[in-house]
């Protein structure tokens, strides 16, 4: 089986759907749910025998140790992390607990276990880290995009997280020979995207007539990549990525903030046409006509890096990766699933969703 850490979050969740909808293999889904892990996100997988939840924190070395002797995972897929930039600036702390201590106390679980296994076994098992392309730092207009060998210059207090998170999977690797892999990937979109997050974010505040709070100038590029291309490729670096490499993962769609709200915008009128939902300006109360007429410059990220871009090119060449979604196509999805959940969003909101464990196991043994 697989034991996969923050499961219950954007990218892990769809990660153990697509998991589950293409393999038999159980999962193990280790998550502490924080503000951003949701089992709503896991609904459809309520009482199958391949998804098993555990809530607990990636720092509690006792449970880890617990959970590889009593079900021998053959691959660990870490994904829990602080992961908002914004919080990060905020309150650092928890991003230094969760991403450095906590990857480090998973990997020294992970090598007792390891080194415990036989040969054949030990050859045979991963360590998966997915992290971010944020390590890299920023990049000016003409640079070229980032590759596995671009120096590391964290600028934020998550990527420098990361970053140490990253370096410590490095060291086991060269240190001790666990067989880590680690994935570098751009930003990610598309459904269970916690609303705290740009595309998300734009869309349940266009939806209730909110402001669209765009950061400084909305000049800053992101390289975005649907969500489920990003799970297929983890699912294929876990295949047949070589032990103690790195793989960068982007859909070469590098795109200006402003231009991608504007998208959202125009996929909104599109598709949920504001006079016709009577939606009304929240802070005026006139009729919207356009969603546009929402965006609202507001003042910049400290720190905010300008531009990230990923050449993901080792990754295609060895291992035969490519995004199946583009931009195009992903965003409409996108924009369609939130318009379809709107129940996930309300209870996101109004904070019900922590309530689900509760619902779904309180009843449970
Ligand atoms: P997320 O914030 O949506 O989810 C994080 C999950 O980790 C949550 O379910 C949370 O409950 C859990 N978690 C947090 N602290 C924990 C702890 N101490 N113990 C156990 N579980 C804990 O994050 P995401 O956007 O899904 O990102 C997942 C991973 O992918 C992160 O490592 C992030 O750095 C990386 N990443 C994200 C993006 C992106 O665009 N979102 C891009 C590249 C890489
Ligand atoms: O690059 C990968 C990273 O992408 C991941 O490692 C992070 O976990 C993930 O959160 C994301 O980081 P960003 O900071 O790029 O994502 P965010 O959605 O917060 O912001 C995207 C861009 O939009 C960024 O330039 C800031 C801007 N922004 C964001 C918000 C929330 C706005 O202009 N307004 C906003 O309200």
């Amino acid at each position: 089986m697989l034991l996969v850490t923050g499961g219950a979050g954007f990218i892990g969740s769809n990660f153990v759907l697509q998991w589950c909808a293409h393999t038999d293999e159980p999962v193990l889904n280790l998550d502490a749910l924080t503000y951003a892990g949701n089992l709503a996100n896991l609904q459809s997988l309520a009482g199958s025998p391949q998804h098993m939840f555990v809530q607990g924190d990636i720092r509690d070395s006792a449970l880890l140790n617990r959970l590889f002797a009593e079900h021998k995972p053959r691959a660990v897929v870490h994904f829990a992390a602080e992961s908002h930039v914004d919080r990060s600036i905020l309150g650092p702390e928890a991003f230094v607990e969760t991403n450095v201590v906590g990857t480090f106390r998973l990997l020294e679980a992970a090598r007792t276990y390891w080194s415990g296994l036989d040969e054949a076994a030990k050859a045979a098992f991963r360590f998966l880290h997915v992290s971010t392309d944020e390590v890299y730092g920023t990049l000016g207009p003409n640079d070229p995009a980032f590759s596995e060998t671009t120096p590391y210059a964290p600028n934020s207090p998550y990527s420098a997280s990361k970053a140490g998170s990253d370096h410590l999977v490095r060291a086991y690797q060269h240190t001790y020979g666990l067989p880590t892999l680690t994935t570098n990937c751009s930003n990610n979109y598309g459904p269970y995207h916690f609303p705290e997050k740009l595309i998300p974010l734009m869309i349940v505040n266009a939806l209730a007539g909110k402001p669209l709070p765009v950061y400084g100038d909305g000049q800053q590029i992101r390289d975005w990549l649907y969500v489920e291309d990003h799970c297929a490729a983890i699912r294929r670096v876990l295949e047949a990525g070589q032990p103690g490499e790195t793989y960068n993962v982007g859909g070469w769609n590098e795109k200006a903030n402003i231009d991608i709200v504007q998208t959202v915008c125009a996929l909104l009128d599109e598709l949920a046409a504001a006079p016709d939902r009577g939606v009304r300006d929240a802070r005026s109360g006139a009729p919207l006509g356009r969603y546009a007429e929402l965006i609202t410059h507001v003042t910049d990220r400290p720190g905010h890096d300008r531009r990230y871009a990923i050449d993901a090119r080792k990754l295609e060449r060895e291992l035969g990766w490519r995004p199946a979604e583009t931009f195009e196509t992903g965003i409409r999805k996108t924009v369609q699933w939130y318009l379809a959940n709107q129940e996930w969003v309300a209870a996101v909101q109004d904070g019900s969703y922590r309530d689900w464990v509760q619902t779904q196991y309180g009843a449970r043994a």
